[in-house]
């Protein structure tokens, strides 16, 4: 059974998600959603910029889970960022998803020119009912920072890129202190982490996979993690990190492998929103 985080207003999000970036097959899609249900996750992210959110609506749809009992996060695209294009782009990607609500909107990344608009909508939505939390995606600190000088309220998440190569420790703390949860995105590292040999001799020691060894590593570390597979072996075995827990020496072992690697883009640096703010 997958953990629970409670935002601050008592709202609960599973800890665990199942990410559905470049699912982009209605049949596969079916399929991998059948299977993560089984497999007990409740979580499913999407995002605008994925282009499968009309997929993903139908195939929670054919799972007939209750809606109440999903947690459904997506993301406003670059393109839609704005005030009212926020808005607009909100209403589609319902209709798409096939919902009268989001559980967790995002942006999807900071975009200089309209940054506290997009904020503004995401406010004006939570405060409408159809978002019941609302937070950011590839933020840096100094994003967070300066979203808190017009904020009325900051987000409760933030979703970044985040494996054992890139593991973000001060940002990560950062948002323990402030109530903002980290969110990792790519928690396996595109793959590259998994062959790693620390992480390969423990998995022979607690006799489970690598990518076992780094979600959980992740869930000890306090950090909600959305994995993607699209095969169900690895579906059934990325959820399956909730029998075993690693010792505080082999955490340290897991946290020294930090070389600040990115498989991503780095976030746009605001430096001309930061030369306004000092
Ligand atoms: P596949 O879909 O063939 O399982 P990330 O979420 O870090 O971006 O990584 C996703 C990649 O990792 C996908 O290419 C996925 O491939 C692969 N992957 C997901 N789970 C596992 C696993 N348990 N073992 C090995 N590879 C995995």
């Amino acid at each position: 059974i997958m953990d629970q985080y409670s935002f601050p207003d008592g709202y609960k999000m599973p800890i665990e998600g199942f990410g559905v970036y470049k699912l982009d097959d209605q049949k596969i899609m079916n399929a991998a959603i059948n299977q993560a249900i089984d497999s007990g996750y409740r979580l499913f992210d999407t995002a605008q910029a994925y282009a499968n959110e009309t997929m993903l609506g139908k195939a929670l749809k054919q799972t007939n889970v209750p809606r109440s009992e999903l947690f459904i996060t997506t993301k406003v695209a670059e393109k839609n960022q704005g005030y009212d294009e926020t808005l607009a782009s909100f209403d589609d990607s319902l209709q798409r998803l096939d919902t009268d609500y989001v559980d967790l909107l995002l942006v999807h990344w900071p975009i200089h020119s309209s940054f506290f608009a997009t904020w503004r909508a995401l406010e004006h939505l939570k405060q409408e009912g159809t978002v019941r939390e609302i937070g950011v995606s590839n933020f840096h600190q100094t994003h967070l920072d300066y979203l808190a000088t017009q904020a009325n309220e900051m987000p409760v998440v933030n979703q970044i890129e985040n494996h054992p190569y890139l593991s973000q420790e001060a940002l990560v703390s950062y948002g323990k202190t402030n109530h903002i949860i980290t969110q990792a995105w790519s928690p396996l590292g595109r793959g590259t982490v998994l062959k790693d040999p620390v992480i390969g001799q423990l998995a022979t020691k607690y006799a489970k996979t690598p990518a076992q060894i780094i979600l959980r590593w992740h869930l000890q570390r306090g950090l909600s993690f959305i994995p993607k597979s699209k095969n169900p072996a690895r579906i059934a075995q990325n959820a399956a990190i909730y029998d075993f827990t690693l010792s505080d020496v082999d955490m340290t072992n897991l946290n020294q492998l930090n070389k600040n690697q990115r498989t991503g883009d780095d976030p746009e640096l605001v430096y001309e929103l930061e030369h306004q703010y000092h």
